[in-house]
């Protein structure tokens, strides 16, 4: 029987920088759609019946784990929750996001990079008290904790970085996440870091200054955190670090 599925035309960079013969190559792969096909299904059947060697990363399927972000037609977001019905023509475009290093073709490193800004922003609690596991811990009011919550829900996808002209432009500059990490830290009761200390590890272009608002990192989160709220809330506070 005839199927009236369409057919996509999904284009995707391919390239492994670790094989010097390799050079980036935009190839084209032509499947059938199936119905509440999404980008990971649609990535899964080129590697099954196309291409064996595509290299792509996935795990959760669900928009948890943060390991799926690409360019799709150009703008970074989550595969796993693209549905390719929403490309009214049916071709799409496939890029590894900015600002990582390329594994090979769509897998990026972003975990490098993550594991060191979490390391240069100091993103675990600091804190002078030796845990107790016997003591009940002592209690958060609840409108903080939902604030605190709210910037962990983070996955680390990396989008906001392959999304904003500063990371381009300044390569060392922190991301929405660091600063997002910071702002995070900064609320929470537990931690004993003061303005003083965070304005040591952000007070400059490389961190809250560097930042030009131009709202990209906010517009593509999969996960909508309020990041150039937060971004201005931690600027108002490092400027007056910086006029004391
Ligand atoms: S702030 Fe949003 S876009 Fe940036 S890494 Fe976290 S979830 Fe991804
Ligand atoms: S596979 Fe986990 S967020 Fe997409």
């Amino acid at each position: 029987m005839k199927s009236n599925a369409r057919e996509l035309t999904i284009s995707i960079l391919k390239f492994n920088p670790h094989n010097s013969n390799s050079r980036p190559t935009m190839v084209d792969y032509k499947i059938k759609e199936r119905p509440g096909m999404s980008l990971f299904l649609a990535l899964s059947t080129i590697r099954e019946k196309l291409d064996h060697d595509l290299a792509f990363d996935f795990v959760c399927r669900a928009g948890i784990c943060g390991s799926c972000g690409m360019l799709v037609n150009g703008k970074p977001q989550l595969a796993c929750k693209t549905q390719t019905k929403d490309y009214k023509n049916g071709k799409i475009t496939l890029m590894p996001m900015p600002a990582f290093e390329i594994i090979k073709d769509l897998s990026v490193d972003t975990g490098k990079w993550m594991n060191g800004m979490s390391k240069r922003v100091g993103s675990w609690i600091h804190t002078s008290e030796s845990t107790d596991i016997g003591k009940v811990e002592r209690r958060i009011d609840p409108e903080v904790a939902y604030d605190t919550f709210e910037l962990d829900r983070c996955i680390e996808c990396g989008i906001c970085v392959a999304s904003c002209a500063t990371k381009i432009m300044r390569p060392d500059f922190v991301g929405a996440v660091g600063l997002n990490r910071v702002v995070r830290f900064s609320i929470d009761p537990y931690d004993e870091r003061t303005d003083s200390d965070f304005y040591e590890v952000i007070g400059d272009d490389n961190g809250i200054f560097g930042c030009m608002s131009l709202m990209g990192c906010e517009d593509h989160c999969p996960k909508d955190i309020p990041l150039q709220h937060k971004i201005a809330y931690m600027r108002r506070k490092m400027v007056d670090q910086r006029n004391t």
